[in-house]
C-alpha cells in the first residue's frame, strides 16, 4: 500500500479552535504569537480510503500552523523550511507522495521549489481542484437553469495555477469570457496567449465589481485574504463557484441575495470508509468542517497519486497542462472519488434550498419585469429582461 501526507494549515481563527480545542477563548493576538514559533506537527491520521476494486492508502494531514497572511507575509524560505519539515515529518510516517493545502501550494512558485527540495514528489493538488470546480460550476448552472451558450462567464483569479486552466476549459461551454485579477500586465499576457485559441467572446479586466455585475455564471480562485464578491454585484440567479481557501465570497451573500446560488467547487466524496483521526486523540474525529467521507480536491488528488502507484510532482506551478486535469479526473473516477453534494457558507444545499433559489430568481426577475413596465417607458420583452441585466430562465440541459 502506498501512502501519502498533505500539509494543512489553518485558513481563519475558527479553523485553529478546530485543530487544537484548547484555542477557544484565547485572543487572536495571542494565537498568531503562537504560532510563529509553533513547529509543524501531524494533526490527522487518515484510514479507510479504499477503491471499488479493493486498493487502499492510508495517510497523514501534517499541520504547518501558520494563517493565510502569515504564509504570504513571512519570509519565503521560512515558509518554505516549516512545509519541508511537515512533509519530513509525513516522511518519517511512511508517506511517498505529498500535498500541498490551500496557501501552502500558493506561496512562491506554487511547489515547484518546495518539491525539489523534498525528499519525496510533491503535488499541489490543482489539477483535480480544476476538474472539480468547473464541473461544480457546470453543475449549479445546470440547476439555476442558467443557459451557458449564451451565457457571460467571468473567473476571478485568472492568471493563477487554478483560474487560468478554469478559464480555458470554461470558454468552449459559454458565449463569452471575461478574465479577471489585480495585475493589468499579467492580464493582458494572459489574455494575448489564449485569445486566438478560445472559441468565444472573450476580454480582461481588473474592475473585478464590474466583471461580476455582467456574468451569470462566475468562478473565484484568488489567493485574496479578504472577501471579494459582494452581494450588491451579483445579477439575478447568478451562479458562483467558490474554489478559494480561505474563501472570497462574502458571507453577506447568504444573507442578502436568496437569489443567488453559490457552490464550494472543490470538495470531494471519497471511497471507502475515510476517517480522519486526530494523532494525539486516537479515537477521536478531527473537524475538516466538511461532511463526513468527503474531503477537499488537492487532499482527493494526492490520495489518487496514491493509490494509482503515481509517486511523482504530479501538479506544480502555473500555467497546468489541461491534459493533466483530464489525466487526474479519469484516475479518480477510477478510484471512485465523486464530486461531493453541493454545498456553501459552511451547509449543505439541499434540493428544497435549490428550489427556494430558483423561486427567488424569479421572483426577482418578476419584481424587477413589473418595475421596467411601471416605468412605463418600455413594452416588456424576454430579450428586454435579459438586457436589463438578468437571465431568462431555461429548461435544464445536459452537460
Ligand atoms: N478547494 C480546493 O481544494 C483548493 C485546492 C487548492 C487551492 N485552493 C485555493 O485556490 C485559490 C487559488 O490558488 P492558486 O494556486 O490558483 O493561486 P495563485 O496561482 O497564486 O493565483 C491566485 C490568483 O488570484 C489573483 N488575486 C489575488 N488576490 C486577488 C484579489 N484581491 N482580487 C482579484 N484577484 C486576486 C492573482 O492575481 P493578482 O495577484 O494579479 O491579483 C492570481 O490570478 C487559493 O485560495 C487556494 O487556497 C483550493
Amino acid at each position: 500500500m502506498n501512502k501519502f501526507c498533505f500539509v494543512i494549515h489553518p485558513l481563519s481563527f475558527e479553523d485553529i479552535a478546530r485543530y487544537e480545542p484548547g484555542a477557544k477563548g484565547k485572543g487572536e493576538p495571542i494565537l498568531r504569537k503562537i504560532m510563529e514559533w509553533m513547529p509543524s506537527y501531524a494533526a490527522v491520521h487518515v484510514t479507510g480510503v479504499r477503491t471499488p476494486d479493493g486498493r487502499e492508502t492510508e495517510g497523514w494531514f501534517v499541520a504547518a500552523p501558520l494563517l493565510p497572511q502569515q504564509l504570504m507575509d513571512f519570509p519565503r524560505e521560512e515558509v518554505y523550511a516549516r512545509v519541508l519539515r511537515a512533509i519530513e515529518i509525513g516522511v518519517e510516517l511512511g508517506a511517498q507522495v505529498a500535498g500541498l493545502g490551500a496557501f501552502t501550494g500558493v506561496v512562491g512558485d506554487a511547489g515547484v521549489t518546495i518539491n525539489a527540495r523534498s525528499p519525496i514528489p510533491v503535488t499541489t493538488g490543482n489539477s483535480l481542484t480544476i476538474a472539480s470546480g468547473v464541473e461544480s460550476l457546470f453543475r449549479g448552472a445546470a440547476e439555476m437553469d442558467v443557459d451557458l451558450a449564451t451565457s457571460t462567464a467571468t473567473v476571478i483569479g485568472a492568471t493563477g495555477s487554478i483560474g487560468s486552466a478554469c478559464a480555458a476549459l470554461i470558454a468552449p461551454k459559454v458565449n463569452e469570457l471575461i478574465l479577471v485579477a489585480r495585475n493589468e500586465t499579467r492580464l493582458r499576457k494572459l489574455h494575448e496567449r489564449m485569445a486566438p485559441g478560445l472559441p468565444c467572446r472573450s476580454e480582461y479586466t481588473t474592475d473585478l465589481d464590474a466583471a461580476v455585475r455582467r456574468a451569470q455564471v462566475i468562478l473565484t480562485a484568488t489567493s485574496s485574504t479578504q472577501d471579494v464578491i459582494e452581494p450588491e454585484h451579483l445579477q439575478t440567479g447568478a451562479v458562483v463557484c467558490e474554489l478559494s481557501l480561505p474563501h472570497d465570497v462574502s458571507r453577506r451573500v447568504a444573507e442578502h441575495r436568496p437569489d443567488v446560488l453559490v457552490v464550494e467547487g472543490g470538495n470531494m466524496r471519497v471511497p471507502g470508509t475515510p476517517r480522519f483521526e486526530r494523532v494525539r486523540e486516537p479515537g477521536s474525529d478531527f473537524d475538516l468542517n466538511l461532511p463526513p467521507g468527503t474531503a477537499l480536491a488537492c487532499m482527493s488528488e494526492t490520495m489518487v497519486l496514491a493509490l494509482e502507484g503515481r509517486l511523482e510532482p504530479y501538479t506544480l506551478g502555473r500555467g497546468i497542462a489541461l491534459e493533466k486535469v483530464v489525466e487526474i479526473t479519469e484516475m479518480a473516477h477510477r478510484c471512485g472519488f465523486e464530486l461531493a453534494d453541493m454545498r456553501a457558507f459552511d451547509a449543505a444545499i439541499t434540493p428544497e434550498k435549490l428550489a427556494a433559489t430558483r423561486d427567488a430568481a424569479h421572483h426577482r426577475r418578476c419584481d424587477s419585469a413589473r418595475a421596467v413596465v411601471a416605468s412605463g417607458h418600455v413594452a416588456l420583452t424576454n430579450s428586454q429582461v435579459n438586457r436589463s441585466g438578468d437571465t431568462p430562465a431555461r429548461q435544464p440541459r445536459q452537460l
